[in-house]
């Protein structure tokens, strides 16, 4: 067990995005963070040694102690990272685990970011108590998927990089491309809902939940969206990733 709190244990969940390193402790029965989260910006660039000591330095702000669990937007397979879309090839093969253990001092565990985020909505958010098929899917810089089968994960699913328009479909889709581009909510709708009835074709999920920073603005696009399946805004926003990072840490 984490350390001990009110209403059950803790543990310090970070999140590690392309632009901000954010962490918290988290009381792991409610989910809820249990102070404010801390925010530094992901050094440039993003190279593993750099990313470990930002990390380091946010542990030592946080100031709490407790197992630490820690996403990053990649593949990540028994502690080692497989992938790199968005973020620095330096990090393939590398036994993250290791890596982050080593300049923490702290035990830790590593996953996957939309997984991390699915797994806090799936437990305290959009998707609790659902039972089947439920597909979390996080609109970003990339497009992240995390696949529930009556609650439990089925990890490192990728689905932003399904085939869709002649290229990944996050290239296409994500909430980056509608920024980058300019385009309306009117226009970049239709481009999510193609991508929404690709993976409704291939998994014939229950619930969709929309996550990604997007997802606070859901009202400007889901009520664009026709889908077979009922597609919900995710309801826990910028702590998902967070707190699903802390549901992860080692004995959490
Ligand atoms: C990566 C995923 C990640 C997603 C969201 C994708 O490009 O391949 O691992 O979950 O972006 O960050």
């Amino acid at each position: 067990m984490g350390e001990s709190t009110e209403s059950g244990s803790m543990a310090i969940g970070i999140d590690i995005g392309g632009t901000g390193i954010k962490g918290a402790p988290v009381d792991t029965s409610t989910g809820e963070l249990i102070t404010e989260r801390i925010r530094l910006l992901t050094p440039q660039p993003a190279t593993p040694a750099a990313v470990a000591d930002t990390v380091a330095e946010l542990l030592g702000q946080i100031a709490q102690p407790g197992p630490v669990g820690l996403t990053l937007p990649a593949v990540v397979q028994q502690g080692i990272v497989r992938t790199a879309a968005n973020i620095d090839e330096s990090w393939i093969d590398t036994d993250v685990r290791q890596l982050f253990a080593g300049a923490t001092g702290r035990s830790v565990s590593v996953i996957n970011d939309a997984d991390a985020a699915g797994v806090a909505e799936v437990r305290f958010g959009a998707g609790q108590d659902v039972a089947g098929v439920v597909i979390m899917l996080t609109f970003g810089t990339g497009i992240g998927s995390a696949l529930f089968v009556d609650g439990d994960l089925v990890p490192n699913t990728e689905l932003g990089h399904l085939h869709l328009h002649g290229g990944d479909a996050e290239a296409y889709a994500a909430a980056s491309v509608r920024e980058e581009n300019n385009l309306s909510w009117e226009k970049w709708a239709p481009r999510v809902e193609r991508y929404l009835h690709l993976v409704e074709r291939l998994l014939w999920p229950d619930l969709i939940i929309v996550g990604g920073g997007v997802s606070k603005r859901a009202e400007k696009f889901l009520p664009l969206i026709e889908t077979r399946t009922r597609v919900v805004p995710a309801q826990m926003h910028n702590d998902a990733g967070i707190a699903g990072a802390a549901l992860f840490a080692p004995e959490a």
